[in-house]
């Protein structure tokens, strides 16, 4: 199914004040080059659209370069307003350095970044339930925010086990409508290649998407050059 460019931002407009929410299986689950990708991808169509990542551990890499896909549309500190040394999860990271932060003041945060954007997307940190601050995880975060989620995970061996917990953990409703993102791994295996059809026996086949390699060192310029890549984006934005 093709959907015009006009169509989209049609209907990113009807759901206007969405938010998606980009968890993975893993860390390194490939889940801020999604959310780079979707960002460069809708400012690139003139979409008002805010990119989070509320909390990172271990530097600001990724809020870096979600703050160079938006193009200025949000400060680095708008991006991510806590951010720790220690390259451990968030809460512990946090701890070290005896600070917190609660599920309360990162809701507040979101939903102020919110009000001005059309689409906003929120990476999490680590997966559905890693720990993140003192009384939550991703999955308190997506409900509170009745956030669209998208699940991020590396098309190799094991992922179909990691997908089906992950869904799992998710209640009914919200399992209705995630939607699942296969990463190509740099070197595929035994099981990249089949990964989404045997998934698709447990899981609506129209809500699991692929994207590539897209090489060691690469350019969202580069990578939304391939058609492919822009129809999964847009399939991510709809409905
Ligand atoms: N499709 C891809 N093509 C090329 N490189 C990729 C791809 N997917 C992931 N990578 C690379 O793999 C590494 C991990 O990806 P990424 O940083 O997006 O993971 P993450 O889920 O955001 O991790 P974290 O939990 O640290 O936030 C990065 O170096 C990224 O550039
Ligand atoms: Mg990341």
């Amino acid at each position: 199914l093709f959907v015009g460019v006009n169509a989209l931002v049609a209907i990113t407009y009807l759901h206007l004040k969405r938010i998606i929410y980009i968890t993975g299986t893993d860390t390194g689950a490939g889940k801020t080059v999604l959310t780079t990708l979707l960002a460069r991808f809708l400012t690139g169509k003139k979409i008002r659209v805010a990119a989070l990542k509320p909390l990172c551990s271990g530097g600001r890499a990724d809020a870096k370069q979600i703050h160079a896909a938006l193009r200025g549309a949000l400060t680095l500190d708008e991006i991510n307003p806590w951010h720790y040394r220690a390259a451990i999860a968030p809460v512990l990271a946090a701890r070290l350095e005896k600070k917190s932060v609660t599920l309360a003041q990162v809701l507040t945060h979101i939903r102020a970044r919110q009000k001005e954007f059309a689409l906003t997307l929120v990476e999490g940190a680590g997966g559905l339930l890693s720990p993140i601050g003192r009384d939550f995880d991703s999955r308190a975060l997506i409900l509170a925010l009745r956030a669209a989620p998208i699940v991020v995970a590396q098309n190799k061996l094991g992922v179909v086990n990691h997908l089906l917990l992950t869904l799992e953990a998710l209640p009914k409703n919200y399992r209705a409508k995630v939607k699942i993102v296969l990463m190509t791994p740099a070197k595929p295996d035994s099981a990249t290649r089949t990964n989404a059809q045997l998934l698709g026996e447990y899981f609506p086949p129209e809500r699991i998407l692929t994207l590539p390699w897209f090489g060691k060192k690469f350019t969202l310029l580069a990578a939304l050059k391939k058609a492919g890549v822009r129809r999964t984006l847009q399939k991510l934005i709809l409905g």
